[in-house]
C-alpha cells in the first residue's frame, strides 16, 4: 500500500479521508484518486530525471490513456507535464485541461485525417509517425493547411518488454513502430517531404516493465540509430523514450526511478537533446482505488464460495482482459474477522465467466454489504470502462487535503440512452 492509502484505527483512507463514508455518502462503485499521491509519483520520476541529467530539457509527457480525466490531466500540467496521446479525443482532453500544444507528443498506428488536422491545427511538440503511408499522409495535410508538421519516427527497437504478451510493443512482429532495420529509409524519405519537419525520434517498448534491463537494450539501439542518423545528416531536437514503467500491484518490486534515470543517463544522455518520457501507470496507477459494495454471498453445493460485488469487468477489465491482479480490501476491517477462513472468489455482476476479480481469497471475511477497494485502480481502470450490460461507469472522485470532489458523476439511465432514437419505421 502506498502512503495515501492506508488504515487509521481498522478504516481503510485515502489521504486521511475513510474510504467507507466515501463509500456511504456517495455510493458505489466509484473511483477514488488520490491528487497527494499523483504528485508524489511525478515528482518522484522528475527528481530523479533531472538530478541524473542537470544540463538536459526534460519532459514528461503523461500518456493520457491511463487516466484521462481532464482534471486528472490538469494536476499533472500544473506541475509542469506535458501529454502523451493516442487520439483525437485524448488531444481535445488534453487542450482542455491546459496543457499547451508544445508540449503534446502523439502516437499511435491509426492516426486519422482528422486527428492529424487537429494536431496540426495545435502545433503540437511531435507527432510519433508509425509507418510511411502515414508520413505522407501527415506530409499532404501539412500542405494544404500551410503547414510543416513536427515529427519523429517511432523505431521498433525488436525488444521484448512488458508485463504479458498483450502489452509488449517493441517486439519485430508488433504492429507498433517502423522496423529498426528501415528507419533509416524512413526518415530519408521524412527528409525529402517539403512540408515535414523532422523533429526527433520515438520509442515505446511496453507497459509495466519492473526492470532497467529492457529499457536499456533498447535505448542502446536508439543511440546507435541516432548515431546514424547525425551521420546521414539528419540531427534531432526531441528524444522520446516512451512510457511503460512499472508499479507495485501485489507484491512486484516496481521499477527503480533512480535506476532508472541513471541507465538512461549512461545510454542517451551524450545527445544533446530534449530528452521526452511517456509515463502513464507510473503516476496514476496506485493513486487510485475502485470503491464496491457486496451484494450477496454465494456458495454452490460443491462448497465454492463467492462475494458478489456490485462492480465487474465493465468498470476495471484488467483482471478479465489481462489476468491482473488487483488486492481487494475491506474499507472497514472487523478486527475478529483476522483469519484464515474458507476461500471464496471476488466476483462482479456482469453475465461472462471472465468477471472475476481475485480467486481463492482467504485472507479476511467479507459480510453482506460491506464495502471494499479495489487496489492500484487509478490507471487503465476508468479509462477502459464500458457500459456493458447498461450499468451506469463509476462515479469519479478526486481528493485532495480537505477535499473529497465529485469529478465525474454517475450518469442515470437516461442519459445512458440520451443519444440513441428508434426510427419511426421499427
Ligand atoms: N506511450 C505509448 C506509445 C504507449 O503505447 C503507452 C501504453 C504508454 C506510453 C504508457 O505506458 P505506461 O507508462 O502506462 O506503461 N491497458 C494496459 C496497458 C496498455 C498500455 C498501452 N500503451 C493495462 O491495463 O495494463
Amino acid at each position: 500500500m502506498t502512503n495515501s492509502f492506508t488504515y487509521i484505527n481498522d478504516q481503510l483512507c485515502v489521504d486521511g479521508h475513510p474510504l467507507e463514508d466515501i463509500a456511504n455518502t456517495h455510493g458505489t462503485p466509484t473511483y477514488v484518486y488520490s491528487a497527494p499521491r499523483i504528485r508524489q509519483n511525478y515528482t518522484a520520476l522528475n527528481e530523479a530525471l533531472t538530478k541524473a541529467m542537470p544540463r538536459h530539457k526534460i519532459t514528461l509527457c503523461y500518456a493520457t490513456k491511463a487516466n484521462s480525466h481532464i482534471a486528472v490531466i490538469k494536476l499533472l500540467g500544473d506541475l509542469g507535464a506535458g501529454a502523451d496521446v493516442v487520439s483525437g479525443g485524448e488531444l481535445f482532453r488534453s487542450i482542455k485541461a491546459g496543457i499547451p500544444g508544445t508540449k503534446i507528443v502523439f502516437s499511435g498506428v491509426g492516426k486519422t485525417v482528422d486527428e492529424i488536422k487537429l494536431a496540426l491545427t495545435h502545433d503540437i511538440l511531435q507527432i510519433n509517425v508509425e509507418s510511411i503511408p502515414e508520413l505522407d499522409r501527415i506530409n499532404d495535410i501539412a500542405k494544404d493547411m500551410g503547414k510543416k508538421a513536427n515529427i519523429g519516427i517511432r523505431i521498433n527497437p525488436d525488444v521484448a518488454g512488458g508485463a504479458h504478451d498483450k502489452i509488449a510493443t517493441g517486439r519485430k512482429d508488433d504492429k507498433f513502430g517502423i522496423d529498426y532495420d528501415h528507419a533509416l529509409d524512413a526518415y530519408q524519405h521524412a527528409a525529402r517531404l517539403e512540408h515535414i519537419n523532422i523533429s526527433g525520434i520515438s520509442v515505446h517498448i511496453g507497459s509495466q516493465i519492473l526492470i532497467t534491463d529492457p529499457f536499456r537494450k533498447a535505448f542502446e539501439k536508439t543511440a546507435r540509430f541516432i548515431d546514424t542518423l547525425n551521420d546521414n545528416g539528419i540531427i534531432l531536437e526531441n528524444i522520446d523514450l516512451g512510457g511503460g514503467m512499472g508499479i507495485t500491484y501485489i507484491d512486484e518490486t516496481p521499477l527503480d526511478p533512480i535506476a532508472f534515470a541513471k541507465m538512461v543517463k549512461e545510454t542517451i544522455g551524450r545527445f544533446d537533446a530534449h530528452i521526452i518520457f511517456e509515463p502513464g501507470r507510473a503516476f496514476t496507477g496506485d493513486a487510485g482505488v475502485l470503491l464496491a459494495k457486496v451484494q450477496y454471498l454465494k456458495t454452490t453445493p460443491s462448497g465454492k464460495n463467492f462475494v458478489i460485488l456490485d462492480t465487474g469487468m465493465g468498470d476495471l477489465m484488467r483482471p478479465a482482459l489481462y489476468g491482473s491482479k488487483h488486492p481487494v480490501l475491506p474499507c472497514m476491517r472487523h478486527g475478529q474477522d483476522h483469519r484464515p477462513h474458507s476461500t471464496y472468489d471476488i466476483v462482479g455482476p456482469i453475465c461472462e465467466s471472465s468477471d472475476i476479480f481475485q480467486k481463492n481469497v482467504e485472507d479476511y471475511i467479507l459480510h453482506t454489504d460491506d464495502n471494499v477497494a479495489i487496489m492500484v485502480s487509478g490507471a487503465y481502470g476508468m479509462s477502459m470502462a464500458s457500459n456493458y450490460n447498461t450499468r451506469p461507469q463509476p462515479m469519479e472522485i478526486l481528493c485532495d487535503n480537505d477535499h473529497v470532489t465529485v469529478i465525474s458523476p454517475r450518469k442515470s439511465f437516461d442519459e445512458l440512452i440520451a443519444h440513441e432514437t428508434i426510427p419511426d419505421w421499427v
